[in-house]
Formats: structure tokens, C-alpha cells, sequence
């Protein structure tokens, strides 16, 4: 759910960089923060799990998750994964064809970390997402977007909170979706993915210098929203 504040803000044409750890609520964030400033949202794991479908659809990763590299490099070079807004949020595109639904499966969750982890797909990705943040006014979420991808975006914020009331909130989620969810088992799950996330080769996930951090642990939405129009209003004077 959107939450708004209104407040109708005069923010100049900058880029807001949004990364941080799984579960603590980078995209609920990032939509609510392009909704209230009137900025476009792009979901950068929108990307990842496009092509992973895209692997998948056509036979370059196996159930064992190998990868046949020489065939999903040369199937990038005219792979059209882009975002298109038909008056209900921002949708992931392959082409005409919505995937919004199918990148969200658990087999693409599933495959989508080795993926991730190929140098030429995070190429692929950043180009995509250079292109889409030239005329600014954008809000990105993900693992290296201040660091990797717009190491010069006028606003880097870090997001972080509590494993265990990270931990709370995936289970919660999960179990509206129907799901069985031991909070050990997710509170693993989370710190499994929080060390690769961190300590893979590629652009791995870390704090860029110049990065605010917020620690949303006991922050509403709302909180959250007033937090970053205050740092917006005194760095930017609008
Ligand atoms: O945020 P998400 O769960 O939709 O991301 C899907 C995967 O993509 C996840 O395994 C981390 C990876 N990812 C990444 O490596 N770099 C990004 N900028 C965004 C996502």
C-alpha cells in the first residue's frame, strides 16, 4: 500500500539511490518516496529476474542452476526488458509481453542469485538502468545502485534494520501468501543471503561512503517518508 504525505514539495531533477539488505522494505520505500516527489520507480531486481526468465524460458540455466554462458551473453545483445506504467504502477516488459507476475514466482526467486552473479548480465543491467535514469527524477532500488551503477547520484540512502524484525515482516508476508514460515528458518534464510549479497565478486552490496543510512527497525512508512523529506529539504533547500 502507498502511503502519501502531500506535501508537494519543489525537489530538483536529482537521481535517489536506495540499497540495503533483503527484507527491509527498499521497494515498498522507493514507490512510496517516487510517489510523494513524482518521480519514476525502477525496481533494479525487476531486471535480475527478467533475465532469469529469460534464461529459463530458453534453456540457458539448468535445473542445477548451470549456466551456459556463450548463449545468454549473445541472447542480451537484443533482449528488451524495460518498465511501462499503464495507470497501475510501474510493470516489467520483455518486449509487448507483461512479466510482471512470472518474475515473481518462487522458480524465478530461486535462480535468479547465480544469475545475478554474472558479470555480463550485471553489464547488461546497469546499461538498462543508465538509460532509464538519463533525464533524472528516478528512485532506484537494489544492491549496488549508489556504489555500482550511479556512484554520482545526488542521494544515497542505505537501508538496514534488525534481523529479527526483518525476519518478523518476511514471515508475515510470506504467511499472507499462504505460505509455511518457521521464523528460524527465514531469519537463516535472510542472513544466508545477507553474506552473499555482500560477499559476492561483482559489485557486491555495501554502503557507499556517502550514503545515509536508515535503520527502519521501529519506522512506520510514515516515518519513513517525513525522514527523507527533512534530508531532502535541508540538502537541497527546497
Ligand atoms: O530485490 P529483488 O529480490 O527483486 O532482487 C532479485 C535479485 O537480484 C536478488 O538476488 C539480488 C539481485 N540484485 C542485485 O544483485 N543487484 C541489484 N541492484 C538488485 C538486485
Amino acid at each position: 500500500m502507498l502511503i502519501q504525505l502531500r506535501t508537494n514539495m519543489n525537489v530538483p531533477d536529482i537521481i535517489i539511490a536506495i540499497d540495503g539488505y533483503s527484507s527491509t522494505g527498499k521497494s515498498s520505500f522507493a514507490k512510496s518516496v517516487a510517489s510523494e516527489f513524482s518521480f519514476l520507480y525502477l525496481d533494479s531486481g525487476a531486471l535480475y529476474r527478467g533475465v532469469t526468465l529469460y534464461a529459463m524460458e530458453n534453456g540457458f540455466i539448468d535445473e542445477d542452476c548451470q549456466i551456459d554462458l556463450p548463449a545468454l551473453s549473445a541472447g542480451l545483445e537484443t533482449l528488451d526488458l524495460h518498465f511501462e506504467d499503464h495507470g497501475d504502477g510501474s510493470q516489467t516488459y520483455m518486449g509487448s509481453r507483461c512479466i510482471e507476475k512470472e518474475i515473481r514466482t518462487l522458480t524465478v526467486s530461486g535462480k535468479v542469485s547465480p544469475i545475478a552473479t554474472v558479470a555480463e548480465v550485471r553489464s547488461y543491467v546497469d546499461r538498462k538502468l543508465r538509460e532509464f535514469g538519463k533525464k533524472k527524477r528516478v528512485v532506484m532500488d537494489g544492491r549496488d545502485i549508489g556504489t555500482t551503477v550511479f556512484p554520482d547520484a545526488e542521494l544515497k540512502i542505505f537501508m538496514t534494520a534488525d534481523p529479527m524484525i526483518r525476519a518478523q515482516r518476511r514471515a508475515l508476508e510470506l504467511q499472507a501468501k499462504g505460505e509455511q514460515a518457521d521464523i528460524q528458518d527465514v531469519l537463516k534464510n535472510l542472513e544466508e543471503r545477507d553474506y552473499i549479497d555482500s560477499h559476492r565478486e561483482v559489485s557486491p552490496l555495501t554502503k557507499a561512503a556517502d550514503a545515509v543510512v536508515l535503520d527502519n527497525s521501529h519506522m512506520t512508512m510514515e516515518e519513513q517518508l517525513i525522514w527523507i523529506e527533512e534530508l531532502v529539504k535541508k540538502r537541497f533547500q527546497c
